[in-house]
C-alpha cells in the first residue's frame, strides 16, 4: 500500500512538471531506472529541499525510513535477519502487528552456516533468506553479523561466524552476493566489536591495532571490498571512548576511507548518542533511538532523533553547514536506488519447497561429528527401540534469542525428525530428562507449547535411565536455548558448563547405555566432563526449520557428516585468551583486549593449551587419506603467489565430504605470531575410494602480518610452512618456502 502511494506521488509530480507523465523519456531522471545510479543520486538530491533531506537520514518508524514521498523517493524497510525474515512489528512498538502471513523459513543460524565451510551454501542461504525478505518487501536485511567469537560466554556468538577472521570473511561474501542479487541490500553488523552483550552500550574496547586488523576487522573488509555490501551496522559499543555508531576512526577512516565503502551506516537501534558526532564522524542513517515514537516527543518522536531536529537546528543557526547532510543523503539515495526503486529486482518467494530444501542442506552439511567411537553412529539399522532424551528435543528453539527471534512456518523438532525418519522401522519413545527453560514467547510470537513438568529432577533421571535400559541406541538432546544467559542478545552466559542438571543426565545415561550419543543444540562451547564415557557427540547447533530432519538424516546415516568447527571448545574458560587473566567478565566500561591477535585456536597453540575440540575439527563416516603436497616454487619474492597441490583420497567405505584446510605458519619474524593461521580451505565430496586434486595459491595477504609502529601490512622474508590437514589439531602434511 505504501509503495501504491508512493508511486502516486511520484506520479503527480510528473504531472505537475512535464504534464506529460506516460512519457518515460520526460520523468526526472533519479526516476529512471536505466540510468547510472550516481546520476539518478545527484540529480535527487538536487530537488531535495533541506528538510527532506533530515527526513531521509532517520527513522520514521521501527524498521522504516521515510524516503521523500514528495519526490516518489521510496520508504526504506529493514528486517531482522540474519536467519530468517522477522514477524511483521507494530509501526512504534516491538510488539506483533499480529500478521497471519508473515511466517518465515527459519535457516540455520549463522555458526551452523560457517561450520559448513562451504561457500556455495552460503551463497544459498542467501539467495534463499533474500528471496524471502524479497517477497516481504523489505529493502535491508539486519545481517550477516561477523563478530568474532573471542569469549564462549557471548551471548550472541550463534549469530555470528566464528573465531577465525579468514574463515568469516570466506562466508559473508557469498551470503551478502546471494542476499543483494534479489535487490535486497545485506546489512553486515555490528561492526565493531561488539564481542559481549551484558554491558553493550556502555563496553568501551580497545585494543592493538594489530589485532583490530589482523582478527576483528577482515571479514567486514571482505564484506566491503570484496561482497560489495549496501550497507553496513554501527556496533552499540564504544571503541576507544567513542560509540562506534558515530566512531570517526572505525567509520571515516578506515570502512569509508581505506576500504571505499560508499553504502549507508545504519545505527543499531538505539545506538545513536550524539548529534555532533553522528554528524561528523560517519554516521548515515539512525535507527531506534529509543522512543516508541507515541509518548516521548511532542508531536513525533522520531523528530527528536540525533540525526533529526537537533541536526536541522544545528545547520538554520548556521552552525554546521551541509556537505556532511549531503554525503549521507547521498548514501541513502544509493541504497534506495539500489533495493527499493530497483525495477530490476526479482519478486522473492516465501517459504517454498526449495527454501526448505536449501535450510535442510545447509543444516546437514554444518552439523559436527565431534566423536564416534566404536562406530557408534550411524545408528545400527537392526535397532529396534531407540529412546531419546533431553527438553532441547521438543523445544522450539526459532522463537526467543533476541532480534534474530522468528515465527516460522513450520519448525520439525528433533524428536519429531528422528520419530518420521524411523516410522515403520524402528520404535521411538522419549524421556525429558531434565527441565530447562519452560518459556516460549518472544515480542508476542509463542510457541504454544507448555513444557512444564512438575517432575522432581531425581524422578526424570530415573525415568530416562530406565528407559535407557530397553533401548538399543539413547540419544540425549540437550545443550543451551534462547532464553537470558544462555544464546541470546542482550546478556551473556555465566559460565562455560551446560545448565539446568544436564551433565548428571548424561552420566546416569552413560551408566545404562552402551550406545549413547549426545547431541548439543548450541551456538557456543560447553564443557563435557562426561566425553570419556560417552560413545559418541554431536555438534548440532540451531537448525531452524528443519532441525528435526537434519538431524535424523546425520543420527541415521542417510546423511555423512561433514561439517567442521568454527571456534574452539576449550576444557575451561581460563584456556580462552579473553579469559587467560581472569579478569572480570563481563565488562561494564574499558576492556582492554590483553589478548591481542592470539584469540581461538592462536590463543591455545600459542600457549600449548589442549583444546576439548580443536577449531577445524569434525569427524565423517568415511575416512581420507592427504598425500602428494607439491608447492610450484620453493622460494619468491615479495608480492608473487605459489601454487600449492595435494591429492586427498576418501579411504573409507561410503561417500563423504572432506574439508581440506591450508594453514600457513611464520618460522621468522620480528613479532610475535600465531603457530599458524587459516589461509584456504575446501570442500570436497568423494565416493569411497575415489581420489581428487586440491588446489590453493598462497598470495601476499596469506603471509602478512599488520605492523602497528608502520601502519602497514608487512610480508616479512624467512621461512613460511606450509600445513594442509584435517582440522588445525590434525595436520597431515607440512612443507617449507622462503620469501626473499
Ligand atoms: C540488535 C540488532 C538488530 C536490531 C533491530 C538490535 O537490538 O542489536 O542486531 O538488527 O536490534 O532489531
Amino acid at each position: 500500500m505504501k509503495r501504491v502511494l508512493l508511486s502516486l506521488a511520484a506520479l503527480m509530480l510528473l504531472t505537475a512538471t512535464v504534464g506529460r507523465a506516460s512519457e518515460p523519456e520526460n520523468r526526472p531522471l533519479y526516476l529512471n531506472p536505466d540510468a547510472p545510479i550516481e546520476e539518478r543520486v545527484e540529480d535527487a538530491l538536487s530537488r531535495m529541499t533541506l528538510r527532506e533531506k533530515i527526513a531521509i537520514i532517520h527513522a520514521q518508524s521501527k524498521f522504516s525510513a521515510p524516503g521523500a514521498p514528495r519526490l516518489g523517493i521510496a520508504e526504506l524497510w529493514c528486517t531482522d535477519g540474519p536467519h530468517g525474515i522477522r514477524p511483521e512489528v507494530l509501526w512504534d512498538e516491538w510488539d506483533q502487528a499480529r500478521w497471519t502471513n508473515d511466517s518465515c523459513t527459519a535457516y540455520p543460524a549463522l555458526t551452523c552456516l560457517a561450520a559448513t565451510w562451504n561457500r556455495d551454501a552460503a551463497k544459498l542461504y542467501g539467495v534463499s533468506i533474500g528471496e524471502e525478505a524479497r517477497y516481504r518487501e523489505k529493502d535491508v536485511l539486519l545481517g550477516p553479523g561477523v563478530n568474532i567469537y573471542r569469549t564462549p560466554l557471548c551471548g550472541r556468538n550463534f549469530e555470528y561466524m566464528g573465531e577465525d577472521p579468514f574463515l568469516a570473511a570466506e562466508m559473508v561474501v557469498p551470503y551478502i552476493q546471494g542476499v543483494q542479487e534479489q535487490g535486497v541490500a545485506a546489512c553486515v553488523k555490528h561492526y565493531a566489536l561488539n564481542n559481549e552483550e551484558q554491558h553493550r552500550h556502555t563496553t568501551d574496547v580497545d585494543l592493538s591495532d594489530r589485532a583490530l586488523f589482523e582478527i576483528y576487522l577482515p571479514a567486514f573488509k571482505a564484506a566491503v571490498t570484496e561482497g560489495k555490501v549496501w550497507s553496513i551496522m554501527g556496533s552499540f559499543n564504544k571503541y576507544r571512548g567513542t560509540h562506534a555508531c558515530h566512531n570517526h576512526r572505525l567509520l571515516n577512516e578506515i570502512l569509508k576511507d581505506n576500504w571505499g565503502f560508499d553504502g549507508a551506516v545504519i545505527s543499531d537501534w538505539g545506538g545513536t548518542h550524539s548529534t555532533d558526532e553522528a554528524i561528523r564522524n560517519g554516521l548515515d542513517l539512525e535507527f531506534g533511538s529509543w522512543t516508541d515514537g507515541l509518548r516521548e516527543g511532542a508531536s513525533n518522536a522520531y523528530d527528536m532523533y540525533y540525526m533529526a531536529q537537533p541536526y536541522l537546528e544545528r545547520i538554520e543557526r548556521g552552525e554546521i553547514g551541509t556537505e556532511e547532510l549531503d554525503d549521507k543523503v547521498r548514501r541513502v539515495l544509493r541504497l534506495t536506488f539500489r533495493t527499493a526503486m530497483n525495477n530490476d529486482k526479482p519478486y522473492g518467494s516465501m517459504c517454498n519447497e526449495a527454501h526448505t530444501e536449501a535450510a535442510r542442506h545447509i543444516g546437514e552439511e554444518g552439523v559436527v561429528l565431534l566423536k564416534n567411537a566404536n562406530h557408534n553412529l550411524p545408528i545400527c539399522p537392526d535397532a529396534k527401540r531407540i529412546l531419546v532424551v533431553g527438553e532441547n528435543a521438543i523445544k522450539m528453539m526459532t522463537v526467543g534469542g533476541g532480534s534474530s527471534s522468528l515465527k516460522v512456518k513450520q519448525e520439525v523438532s528433533p524428536l519429531d525428525g528422528i520419530k518420521s525418519y524411523y516410522a515403520g522401522r524402528a520404535e521411538v519413545i522419549y524421556a525429558r530428562g531434565y527441565v530447562g527453560d519452560v518459556t516460549g514467547s518472544y515480542n508476542g510470537v509463542v510457541t504454544g507449547q507448555d513444557l512444564r513438568d512438575k517432575r522432581s529432577p531425581k524422578r526424570l533421571i530415573e525415568e530416562a535411565v530406565e528407559l535407557a535400559g530397553t533401548a538399543d541406541h539413547v540419544i540425549f538432546i540437550g545443550g543451551l536455548n534462547k532464553s537470558e544467559h544462555q544464546d541470546c542478545e542482550g546478556a551473556d552466559r555465566k559460565g562455560l558448563e551446560l545448565p539446568y542438571n544436564q551433565d548428571d543426565v548424561i552420566e546416569a545415561l552413560a551408566d545404562a547405555s552402551d550406545h549413547l550419543t549426545v547431541v548439543l543444540i548450541t551456538g557456543n562451547a560447553v564443557t563435557m566432563p562426561w566425553l570419556e564415557r560417552v560413545e559418541s557427540v554431536v555438534q548440532g547447533w540451531y537448525l531452524g526449520s528443519e532441525s528435526g530432519n537434519i538431524l535424523a538424516s546425520v543420527l541415521s546415516g542417510e546423511v555423512n557428516p561433514s561439517g567442521k568447527l568454527p571456534f574452539t571448545f576449550g576444557h575451561r574458560l581460563e584456556d580462552y585468551g579473553a579469559h587467560s587473566d581472569g579478569a572480570h567478565f563481563p565488562n561494564h566500561d574499558k576492556v582492554f583486549y590483553h589478548d591481542g591477535i592470539f584469540v581461538g585456536y592462536r590463543g591455545f597453540e600459542k600457549r600449548n593449551i589442549e583444546p576439548l575440540f580443536s577449531f577445524g575439527h569434525g569427524l565423517s563416516y568415511t575416512s581420507f587419506d592427504y598425500s602428494n603436497l607439491q608447492l610450484s616454487k620453493r622460494e619468491i619474492c615479495d608480492g608473487e603467489s605459489i601454487e600449492v597441490r595435494l591429492t586427498v583420497r576418501n579411504s573409507g567405505g561410503c561417500r563423504g565430504k572432506e574439508v581440506v584446510q591450508l594453514y600457513v605458519a611464520d618460522c621468522e619474524a620480528s613479532l610475535p605470531r600465531p603457530v599458524k593461521e587459516l589461509k584456504g580451505f575446501t570442500k570436497v565430496d568423494l565416493e569411497a575410494g575415489e581420489s581428487t586434486e586440491v588446489c590453493f595459491t598462497i598470495g601476499r595477504d596469506a603471509l602478512c602480518y599488520y605492523d602497528d609502529i608502520r601502519g602497514e601490512w608487512i610480508a616479512e622474508a624467512g621461512e613460511f610452512k606450509v600445513m594442509v590437514g584435517a582440522s588445525s589439531a590434525d595436520i597431515r602434511l607440512v612443507e617449507s618456502f622462503m620469501l626473499r
